[in-house]
């Protein structure tokens, strides 16, 4: 028996996104089906409903979520009915070319759901992710469910779904921040201020958080930014190199995927540094840099998928150190939201109103 409820649909490019009867079916074999019961509003939501992403409209928003597993379909071993969960986007697959080489975070044929979720006329939706939770149900492969303490509460370890952990992971994954390092963030929204705790919790001893935006850089020191940059009236890479002996970072993060910002993080970086681009650029985004400089500054110019999590490693890790004071989730919730509240906290993001709006079920 299929379920209907209610979902946050995205149906054309650029149009405001709707609440809609969506219909969620029984779960298949390895499938799963989960009680929403709190999602953040990424900003990769938003790319999906502006087409930054792909076509495939409509599209069922919502993927930084945490729940309570309500059905499980034939076969499913890793969790069962009343798991408290985080869902991920990377249920890793176990065979393919990346995890046969013990690089599970790069794998490359994730699952997802089997069978499509639907609007009530029976078109078929896709949901952000693979996962699709601005819905008071969703149905994920059972590998999206990432078991994590109960004590945590939804809101707050939910946003381990996407943007946080995406964060973080820059700063601790990708980049392998050191103790003692020094780091620089660009964009200092809910990604860019996860990479800064990352970093704190690295041991990071100098990190310089960089915005165009004071409000943001207020609320960055807040995460254990040391230094703080306003590159809108100021120049970031002297800036950067003024708090570092006039070297430069040993890590320079882009949470933004904007040209401009990644040169920046380019040039701010100390000589065999590493640059992280974590922010989502769109497809007409192009740069042109001396190869020259790739060469002589040396280094590692690297890309940071979703942090490169392992959801089962890192997601209870996280949720520990969360419960134990360690790791400020709660501090990225600016306000909680209905469902019916996802397109005006579009509008609070692109002002730079909130860092998380996270939209609770009852
Ligand atoms: N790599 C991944 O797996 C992954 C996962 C989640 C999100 N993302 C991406 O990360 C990016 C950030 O997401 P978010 O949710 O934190 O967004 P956000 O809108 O909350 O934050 C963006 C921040 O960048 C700042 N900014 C904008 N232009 C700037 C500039 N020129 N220089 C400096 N700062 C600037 C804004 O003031 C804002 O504080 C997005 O592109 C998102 O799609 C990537
Ligand atoms: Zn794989
Ligand atoms: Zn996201």
């Amino acid at each position: 028996m299929a379920y209907e409820v209610k979902g946050v649909v995205a149906r054309s490019k650029g149009a405001p996104v709707t609440v809609e009867t969506i219909i969620v079916p029984d779960p298949g074999p390895g499938e799963a089906v989960v009680d929403v019961q709190a999602c953040g509003v990424c900003h990769t939501d938003l790319h999906y409903r502006e087409g930054g992403i792909n076509d495939e409209f409509p599209f069922l928003l919502g993927h930084e979520a945490a729940g309570v597993v309500s059905a499980v379909g034939a076969g499913v071993t890793n969790v069962a009915v009343g798991d408290y969960v985080v869902l991920n986007w990377r249920a890793v697959c176990g065979e393919c070319r990346a995890c046969r080489r013990g690089e599970l975070q790069y794998c490359f044929n994730t699952h997802n759901a089997a069978q499509k979720m639907t609007l009530a006329d029976g078109t078929e939706l896709t949901p952000a992710l693979g996962i699709g939770a601005f819905a008071e149900k969703t149905l994920v492969h059972s590998g999206q469910c990432t078991k994590v303490n109960p004590a945590a509460p939804p809101t707050a370890a939910g946003l381990l779904g996407c943007g946080v952990m995406a964060g973080a992971g820059a700063a601790m994954n990708t980049g392998a921040v050191r103790r003692g390092e020094s780091v620089a963030v660009f964009g200092c929204g809910g990604v860019g201020d996860a990479a800064i705790a990352g970093a704190k919790l690295a041991g990071a001893t100098t990190i310089i958080a960089v915005d165009i935006d004071d409000r943001k850089l207020e609320w960055a020191k807040q995460f254990g930014a040391t230094h703080t940059v306003n590159s809108r009236n100021t120049d970031a890479v002297e800036a950067i190199k003024g708090h570092t002996n006039g070297f430069g970072v040993d890590v320079a993060i882009d949470a933004v995927g904007h040209p401009a910002v990644f040169e920046q993080a380019f040039n701010a970086r100390d000589l065999a540094g590493r640059v992280v681009l974590v922010g989502v650029p769109t497809p007409d985004m192009k740069i042109e840099l001396p190869l020259l400089e790739i060469f002589g500054r040396g280094g590692a110019v690297k890309s940071s998928w979703y942090g490169d999590c392992l959801p089962s490693r890192d997601f209870p890790t996280l949720v520990d150190l969360y419960l134990q004071g360690r790791f400020p989730l709660d501090e990225f919730v600016s306000e909680t939201i209905g469902i019916d509240d996802v397109e005006a906290a579009f509008e609070k993001m692109h002002h730079g109103d909130v860092l998380r709006s996270v939209v609770v079920f009852k």
